[in-house]
């Protein structure tokens, strides 16, 4: 079985896709986290992230196993990978990796931006993940603040209004939800709530 679980920055989506895959015994893939490391390597090659040409050649040699990597979670990160998530050659470049990904039994959860819509358009499964802007700002400002992160609820606000609109309008894979995908709206629902919601689509949708 293969689960494609999209939605814009801090929907909660990462968190309900690593446990649904634990849920049904499927791997799982953070695809976000390609992309904050394309935009690692071009820093640190001392490249510029709005460098298409830069970032492509990252993309390229991207080694899969550092996605594990705390920088990818550092302040800036997910902006950074938004940059670089713009430019077609740099999609292009980890299409395969993600699909080979995906095929290996015994199946896999991907969360991503396009994953329903471009790098799975077969995925058994498909769910869209949205929360008002202000709830995710709100949860994301509770998660940087607990880690005595020095930031303003008003400052992570602007940064995922410009990342939601930077991730929906550019040209290459936006993120939208596919025809096919199961809506699922978190701002009222906490983690086991939204987990629960997420595997009543599931079973719905696999006739389980
Ligand atoms: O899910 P995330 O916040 O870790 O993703 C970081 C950025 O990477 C996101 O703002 C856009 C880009 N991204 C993408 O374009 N396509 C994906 N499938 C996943 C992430």
């Amino acid at each position: 079985m293969i689960i494609a679980i999209d939605g814009p920055a801090a929907s909660g989506k990462g968190t309900l896709a690593r446990r649904i895959a634990a849920h049904y015994g499927l791997s799982y893939l953070d695809t976000g986290a390609i992309y904050r490391a394309v935009a690692r390597d071009v820093k640190r090659a001392g490249g510029d992230l709005t460098d298409a040409a830069a970032a492509t050649r990252a993309a390229r040699a991207l080694d899969a196993s550092t996605l594990d990597d705390p920088a990818l979670r550092e302040r800036g990160a997910g902006e950074a990978a938004s940059i670089v998530a713009g430019f077609a050659e740099v999609r292009g470049a980890l299409l395969d990796f993600q699909r080979a990904f995906a095929r290996k039994a015994p199946g896999a959860v991907l969360d991503g931006r396009d994953i329903g819509t471009v790098v799975l358009p077969d995925a058994d499964v498909k769910i869209f993940v949205v929360a008002e802007p202000e709830v995710r700002a709100q949860r994301r400002y509770a998660e940087m603040a607990g880690r005595g992160e020095p930031v303003t609820y008003a400052r992570v606000l602007d940064l995922i209004r410009q990342r939601d609109e930077r991730d929906r309008g550019r040209a290459e894979a936006p993120l939208k939800a596919a025809a096919d995908a199961l809506l699922l709206d978190t701002t009222h629902l906490d983690i086991e709530a939204a987990f629960e919601a997420a595997v009543a689509l599931i079973s719905r949708k696999i006739g389980q």
